[in-house]
């Protein structure tokens, strides 16, 4: 008999590659969606949360969607990545459809706490946006540290970062939330654009693959062949979720991360000796992985 599926909350800023970890998420029996949390982060969080409700109905999903935070713990939120995602955050692609329902009751944040005390030890957070919602979570109830299954994010840079040349967008537009979560004593998994940065799309398997794909990468593709000079589109989202499922297909390291606050440097993730060991993948097999993807994401 096969194990039962692990629980899972995916916190989530839809953007493109967001909306290709969820077709993955859906594809996997590995793994039970048991709620959709969104944040601020590729867009606003009007727009991130109607992109969640409108791939739900899209992608045949039934998890709730609860809104998270609009803006980071301090600060102002910064603009959003319209060249990246496009201005609807979901690559310009088409979003008509049936009238979309309200997002679930309950705030993100109240959720991932009620649902982690429901299920003591099962529960993984996957976390492939800014991470106020689980800092809030943390701030409101410490204890969850002790009751989830794991924390696995989508973030950091230990050589080049994307938004600046030290920090990740995801650690960037929270570092505050960032450094309180990489601080609390929960196993930690982290994937940042070391290893995610290998796991590339390309433009003509992205084609192959056809439809939704298709559909929802090309604006993406074209703002990564601008500015990083690749054919195709890193999927550092869809390897969040993949390392939980096939983790021979990363190389790993223990160590204490830490977050730059403030300066040049905000945002920047670095080793430490002080604090909780996480476990960090600083390499991926790419190409497997992009073949994972593919074999695993059905024809929409
Ligand atoms: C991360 O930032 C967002 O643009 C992507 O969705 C991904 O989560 C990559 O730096
Ligand atoms: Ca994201």
């Amino acid at each position: 008999m096969s194990a039962s599926p692990r629980l899972v909350i995916l916190d989530t800023d839809p953007g493109v590659d967001d909306a290709l970890a969820l077709l993955y998420l859906r594809a996997r029996p590995e793994l039970k969606l048991l709620a959709i949390t969104t944040v601020f982060g590729n867009a606003d969080v009007e727009t991130t949360t109607r992109n969640a409700l409108w791939l739900r109905q899209r992608l045949g999903l039934s998890a709730p969607v609860h809104r998270g935070a609009a803006s980071p713990l301090s600060g102002q939120r910064g603009a959003a990545p319209v060249h990246v995602h496009g201005q609807n955050g979901l690559g310009d692609i088409d979003l008509a459809g049936p009238p979309l329902p309200p997002p679930d009751a309950g705030a993100a944040h109240e959720r991932m706490i009620a649902l982690t005390r429901a299920n003591p030890g099962a529960v993984t957070l996957v976390a492939i946006g800014p991470l106020t919602n689980l800092a809030l979570a943390l701030r409101a109830a410490p204890d969850i540290a002790g009751l989830v299954a794991g924390v696995t994010i989508m973030g950091g840079a230990f050589a080049r970062g994307n938004v600046t040349p030290y920090a990740e967008a995801n650690i960037h537009n929270d570092a505050k939330a960032a450094a309180e979560v990489l601080a609390a004593p929960w196993p930690i998994t982290l994937v940042p654009l070391d290893a995610t940065r290998s796991c590339v799309l390309s433009t003509s398997a992205a084609r192959g693959a056809g439809g939704f794909v298709e559909a929802v990468t090309r604006g993406y593709a074209a703002a990564y062949a601008a500015h990083e000079g690749l054919d195709g589109c890193p999927l550092h989202d869809v390897a969040a979720l993949v390392s939980l499922i096939a983790p021979e297909l990363f190389t790993d390291r223990r160590n204490a991360v830490r977050v730059t606050q403030g300066g040049e440097r905000h945002g920047q993730t670095r080793w430490t000796q002080h604090g909780t060991p996480a476990r960090v993948l600083l390499e991926a097999d790419g190409a497997h992985l992009v073949e994972h993807f593919l074999r695993s994401a059905a024809p929409l």
